[in-house]
């Protein structure tokens, strides 16, 4: 079976961050299954500056070096899973200047998310997804959101995500539906009459 490759990019940067552990738990649930392979990105590992560039580089190649190491990074994947919190009801701009700072390099592939905070990110991922189709991404239509007292129990009482055993399931459909995304849109992708569509 062939294994696409997905990465899951962890949303957030800050010293303190509860990011970590949904990337480590959807990163270990993901590596289980025998039709991807799963690698995290960490947005600290490539502190580009707020985007700063004469213009996407959808038209004009960057400059900056972080930024051209993290197009390149972004363009090994098949698809992504975006870990995300809600920073004042929306994504973390850290994510957003990542997004920004690339755009061939996202289209044409599927984005999942995993949100967590008090509504599971949901307003987060909402936005995330109109974001995503601006970068002729296909977002799945289920996400994974660690909300309310789970969140709680988790970030503050030393629970284990994998002790909530209800987005298991859900991270599960969520990836099936990455995989049926990343498997249609690579194989029209490496279509030569497909590759040039508008
Ligand atoms: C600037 C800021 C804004 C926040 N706004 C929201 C919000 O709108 N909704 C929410 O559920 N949680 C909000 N929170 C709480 C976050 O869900 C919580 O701090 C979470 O741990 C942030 O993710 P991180 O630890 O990976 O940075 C906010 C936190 C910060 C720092």
């Amino acid at each position: 079976m062939e294994k696409f490759k997905i990465a899951v990019i962890i949303g957030s940067t800050r010293a303190t961050r509860f990011g970590d552990k949904p990337a480590r738990w959807i990163h270990d649930i993901a590596s289980q299954r025998n039709d991807m392979t799963v690698e995290i990105l960490d947005l600290r590992d490539y502190p580009m500056p707020f985007f700063d560039e004469v213009a996407s580089n959808a038209w004009v190649p960057s400059q900056n070096e972080v930024a051209e190491c993290w197009q390149k990074k972004v363009a090994q994947f098949d698809g992504y899973i975006f870990v995300t919190a809600e920073y004042n009801r929306g994504i973390p701009a850290v994510l957003k200047n990542a997004l920004d700072y690339a755009y061939l390099e996202w289209n044409r592939k599927p984005a999942a998310v995993v949100g967590y905070g008090s509504v599971g990110a949901a307003r987060a991922a909402e936005q995330l997804r109109l974001i995503a189709i601006e970068l002729q991404m296909a977002p799945t239509r289920t996400g994974v959101h660690i909300q309310g007292a789970d969140f709680m129990a988790v970030w503050k009482n030393g629970k284990e995500i994998a002790e909530l055993p209800y987005l298991r399931q859900n991270a599960t459909d969520m990836l099936d539906q990455l995989v049926w995304w990343t498997k249609a849109l690579k194989t029209a992708r490496e279509q030569p009459s497909l590759s040039n569509a508008a």
